[in-house]
């Protein structure tokens, strides 16, 4: 286990690069078992996760090279059809295969992922949505057992907005037979990014407006080259950083059309950015004004941004109420803060957040993701010496973030627990 050890309080300064998104990748790299051709993935970021993707590709017997930021994904044939219980624990973005195997394989057996720190993350959607193509699908000692031999379309209505839940459809449904009609579906950039790749692969996806998707089953699909989307996620998080520790910062790669509710609501406490084609620079702020946000399926704000936000709203002037309307426990960085000196009351799914003249370092524990992250901020803004252990969590979803930070500036180093 790993820790990090922040000194607060020094401004930070420079050009930081936007990485690859982890939300975009992992779907796209469980499209590449819709073929027997080569994919190549560019932009990919290097993350546990996408580690995590790739053993569990190669564990069904699928060729995978990785070199620099390049994929070269090959399914030539597929070993096992399955997701094992080991890896998925580790990371539910696992069950992205389950689409892509019912409808290369005719069937599939991928553990169930099991709850995390931010929910109980049912995917009962994406199994109804198996059904609803002509899959049989049943629960056996805590794997998903989904047996097709030839999908056919459907009219599907989500009940709930999912992204891996519209992802894992999605792919399912590019070659049943006939057409499949995707009512309520997620919109966020990184379900687009997967839309490009399947369509370079054949697929025949047609946006409905204003939620749906119709697709027209295809009999095969070829390989593909794509570069990944830059990381809105990682980016939304640069910018509370420069808000809040820094003289300035400037973010390259970052699609500030992809951030629209973020850089609102910063605008909205007083945070100054400028946006250019692709990158986005933001002043640090010396009174941040307190503003309410819900979180919301795209394009509201992100959940993912939420943590990072409280951490924002802890020093800011006024008090805010964040209301998290997407996952039932995503506020375990609330208690983590106030032992910084952070005021917050939770209450069910909001936190009154009031904004404290200071926070001071302290040994904290990361939980989730972008908990973490958020974290990670309040350190570099705190006085003293903070101490942010079970950091895997942290390179999970964001590469190399303590080392950009320090090129930033930052006193940050890892330290072996
Ligand atoms: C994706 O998770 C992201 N992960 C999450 O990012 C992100 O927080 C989330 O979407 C929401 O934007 C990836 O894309 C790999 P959901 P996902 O299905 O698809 C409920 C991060 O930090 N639901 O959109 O698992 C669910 O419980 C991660 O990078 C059902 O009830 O989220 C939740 O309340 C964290 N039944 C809501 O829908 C289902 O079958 C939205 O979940 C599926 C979901």
């Amino acid at each position: 286990m790993e820790a990090l050890v922040i000194e607060g309080g020094v401004r930070l300064k420079g050009e930081v690069e936007i990485s690859g998104a982890k939300n975009a990748v992992l779907p796209i790299m469980a499209a590449a078992l819709l073929t027997h051709e080569e994919c190549v993935i560019r932009n990919v970021p290097d993350l546990r996760d996408v580690r995590t993707m790739i053993r569990l590709l190669e564990s069904m017997g699928v060729e995978v090279v990785w070199k620099d930021r390049e994929l070269r994904i090959k399914a030539h044939s597929i070993k096992e059809p399955l997701a094992p219980y080991e890896l998925v624990k580790t990371m539910r973005a696992s069950v992205l295969v389950l689409g892509p195997l019912v409808a290369r394989e005719g069937v599939a057996k991928v553990s169930l992922p099991g709850g995390c720190a931010i929910g109980e993350r049912p995917i009962d959607l994406h199994i109804k949505g198996l059904k609803a193509l002509g899959a049989d699908v049943d629960i056996e000692e805590g794997y998903v057992i989904a047996e097709a031999p030839g999908l056919k379309g459907a009219l599907y209505i989500f009940d709930k907005v999912t992204v891996t839940g519209t992802e894992n459809i999605l792919m399912a449904a590019v070659m049943a037979e006939g057409e499949t009609i995707l009512e309520n579906v997620a919109q966020e950039p990184e379900v687009w990014d997967l839309i490009t790749v399947l369509r370079k692969m054949g697929a025949e996806i047609e946006k409905v407006e204003p939620n749906s998707l119709r697709i027209v089953g295809v009999d095969g699909l070829c390989g593909f080259e794509h570069e990944v989307m830059p990381d809105r996620i990682e980016a939304a998080t640069f910018l509370i950083t420069g808000a809040l520790c820094s003289e300035y910062l400037v973010l390259k790669n970052a699609r500030a059309e992809h951030m629209v509710a973020v850089i609102a609501k910063l605008r909205e406490c007083g945070v100054e950015m400028e946006v250019s084609r692709s990158a986005i620079s933001v002043k640090g702020a010396d009174v941040i004004d307190a503003a309410d946000v819900e979180t919301q399926p795209y394009p509201g704000f992100p959940t993912d941004v939420q943590a990072q936000y409280m951490a924002m709203m802890s020093l800011a002037r006024g008090t805010s109420v964040i209301t998290e309307n997407i996952f039932e426990k995503r506020f375990t960085h609330a208690a983590e803060l106030r032992r910084m000196g952070a005021n917050i009351l939770v209450d069910g799914n909001q936190a009154v957040v009031r904004g404290v003249e200071k926070l001071k370092g302290a040994p904290v524990m990361a939980s989730d993701l972008r908990a973490s992250a958020s974290l990670v901020i309040a350190a570099l803004a705190a006085e003293g010496k903070s101490r942010i252990s079970r950091i895997y969590h942290l390179d999970r979803g964001y590469e190399a973030f303590d080392k950009k930070l320090e090129a930033l500036g930052a006193r940050i180093r890892r330290v072996k627990e």
